[in-house]
């Protein structure tokens, strides 16, 4: 790598101890360590983290690390400071709470700071860089590779939050995405480690939509795909924190849905079901999708749950599908 991101990963490391140790110890911190405490976040995990706040205070950052002998050019570069509109730089993430964004070896190589006060935006991250490519980087896969591997299997979250409470109850093998869609590159390395992906994204229409894409691309780099098991409009920080570690495991994560169970649900958004036109256009989409299936006994077990909830009978489902199988050839 080049000296300028040599210079920056050394920034980065100096900034990730400073704000983690404001936050744990100081009063310039103080806010920010509370804020975590609200949401449930042990000293152990905040420290496993290394979670951090930046003082609301301009030049904060920049004084510190220009005593380290770091250029403001620098810290630009780096994104801890931002360019103002009257030109001046200021520390882009004064005020908030900070998660260091790590590689695969561990080293610090963006953040990002969520604000403690309904600031717009609620996340910032780091401004892309050869040593920061989002679509390249899974959020705590360095403290998750071992556990990935031993598992052979991986929860993939959308969010920081969701892979901290997710750690804090015993999940190791958690990791995120950066605030972006899975991307092929971060699916081919998820893999690498794993043969089973549970998908664990928010229960929104945002999380769900993303979890089909998700889980898409994840089928196509060779990896099974379940996905978890969330009530309506939560994410698995909020279930965590209200309902706890073994609800979270027995009725979350075990009781995790498989694709084409999760697809069948899925399918329902585009329709009415209580019109009578609209469910048996419902049925044969899902019948499409079924045909594609080789294990005869998978796609029994499928079609006796069509056959079970609109009353159809399995013959007659039987023969639909043969049709759109040899159509298939
Ligand atoms: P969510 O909006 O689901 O946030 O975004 P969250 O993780 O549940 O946040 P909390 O619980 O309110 O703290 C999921 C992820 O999308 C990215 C972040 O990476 C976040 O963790 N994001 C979200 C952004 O990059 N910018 C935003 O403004 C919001
Ligand atoms: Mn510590
Ligand atoms: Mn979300
Ligand atoms: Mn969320
Ligand atoms: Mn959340």
């Amino acid at each position: 790598i080049s000296q300028e991101s040599q210079r920056i990963l050394s920034a980065s490391e100096w900034i990730t101890k400073l704000y983690h140790h404001l936050l744990r110890y100081t009063k310039d911190g103080k806010e920010g360590y509370q804020y975590f405490k609200q949401r449930g976040i042990t000293d152990e995990v905040i420290d496993a983290f290394q979670l951090g706040f930046a003082p609301n205070i301009k030049d904060f950052t920049a004084e510190f690390l220009a005593k380290k002998g770091f250029h403001q050019q620098t810290l630009i570069k780096a994104g801890l400071l931002s360019q103002q509109e009257d030109d001046t730089a200021a520390d882009r993430f004064r005020g908030r709470v900070i998660f260091p964004i790590r590689n695969h070896l561990g080293k610090t190589i963006a953040f990002g700071g969520r604000t403690i006060s309904d600031q717009e935006p609620k996340y910032l991250n780091s401004p892309e860089s050869e040593l920061f490519q989002k679509g390249k980087i899974l959020y705590n896969f360095d403290l998750a590779k071992k556990h990935i591997r031993k598992q052979s299997e991986v929860v993939l979250f959308e969010g920081y939050m969701d892979v901290i409470s997710a750690f804090q109850a015993d999940v190791k093998n958690a990791v995120a995405t950066l605030g972006t869609s899975l991307t092929e590159s971060q699916a081919r390395l998820l893999r690498r480690y794993a043969d089973t992906v549970i998908i664990c994204y928010d229960a929104d229409s945002a999380g769900i939509e993303a979890a089909y894409k998700a889980a898409e691309l994840l089928q196509k780099a060779g990896c099974r795909v379940k996905i978890a098991n969330l009530r309506e409009n939560m994410d698995p920080d909020d279930f965590i924190t209200q309902f706890g570690t073994k609800q979270f495991h027995d009725e979350v994560l075990k009781a995790s849905l498989t694709f084409t169970s999760f697809y069948m649900r899925y399918l329902k958004k585009d329709f009415n079901l209580t019109l009578e036109g609209d469910r048996i256009q419902y049925i044969e989409k899902v019948l499409k999708y079924l045909a594609r299936i080789d294990s005869s006994v998978e796609r029994e077990y499928y079609l006796k749950e069509i056959s079970h909830a609109y009353n159809v009978s399995m013959e007659s489902l039987q023969q639909e599908i043969q049709v759109y199988r040899q159509k298939m050839g």
